[in-house]
């Protein structure tokens, strides 16, 4: 079974094309950990230039819709539609050549993400989904899994910053999570490649402080999609405006948010 609409081919068509780039750059990436400037201002370039294809291509196909993207910020249009794009999510990855980022895009319309692609070029994982038409991987339907103890389940984190205001707080959380279940906590670096896991039914739960709108747009409607859940750390809707994120399957939301509290 596949997705395929117009909104969802634009979307494929894109990443596809800026895949291109940025499996490329990447194979130059391990040349440059030995270089003594070693490859921060490529990486910074890399992330334009991924940008700056997808901007081009969305903005052929879709020309009056607005667009948020991570590095260059806002282009308004028409606002009751806007694309929200990170061009590489898990760049601290790519920078050291680990083999875990996405290209990660939503659709907004009328402030609500209506569809979304999280694409892994190197495991050539794509992750779509639109609104009422559900989640999918490489044209597979996907959804999260059905594990209702804590104890039992794999959770994911990120974070924190070292400079981050509520480092603490995160760690404390780490530390509070750990108690909690069997398996230690994983992660992975890569936000957008956490919900889509929890949409695929790879991971159970991911909670995060201070995310970006760019770094779970397209996460959002891939886990609701596939039958999860999102909330903030109270169990409100709050969790663009609050910052703080926590992603599940059905059956573990109300046992993670006793944990937060
Ligand atoms: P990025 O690679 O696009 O910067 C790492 O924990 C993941 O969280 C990545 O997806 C990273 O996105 C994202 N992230 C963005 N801002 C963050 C922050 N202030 N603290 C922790 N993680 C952040
Ligand atoms: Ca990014």
């Amino acid at each position: 079974m596949k997705l395929s609409s117009a909104n969802i081919n634009v979307l494929v068509k894109a990443c596809r094309k800026a895949a291109k780039t940025l499996i490329r750059d990447f194979g130059e990436i391990e040349n440059l950990q030995v270089s003594v400037k070693g490859p921060g201002d490529f990486v910074t370039a890399s992330d334009k230039k991924v940008e700056k294809i997808l901007i081009d291509e969305l903005q052929k196909a879709r020309p009056t819709y607005s667009i948020l993207s991570e590095e260059i910020g806002e282009i308004v249009n028409d606002k009751s539609f806007k694309w929200i794009i990170d061009p590489i999510d898990g760049t601290a990855n790519f920078l050291h050549g680990i083999p875990h980022f996405a290209i990660s895009i939503g659709l907004e319309h009328e402030g609500e993400i209506i569809c979304g692609i999280i694409y892994d070029p190197i495991k050539d994982e794509m992750f779509v989904a639109e609104k009422g038409k559900g989640s999918y991987l490489n044209n597979q339907r996907i959804r999260v899994s059905s594990r209702s103890k804590l104890k039992d389940c794999i959770i994911f984190t990120g974070g924190p910053k070292n400079n981050s205001k509520d480092a603490s707080s995160a760690l404390e959380e780490y530390k509070k999570f750990s108690s909690q279940v069997l398996v230690p906590i994983r992660k992975l670096g890569s936000a957008s490649l956490d919900m889509a896991y929890v949409a695929a039914g790879r991971c159970d739960g991911f909670w995060q402080r201070n995310l970006s709108y760019w770094d779970i747009a397209a996460g959002i409607i891939l886990v609701k999609e596939a039958g999860g859940f999102i909330t903030d750390f109270n169990g409100e809707h709050q969790y663009i405006e609050n910052k703080t994120i926590l992603v599940t399957n059905s059956k573990i939301n109300k046992e993670m948010i006793e944990v937060l509290k």
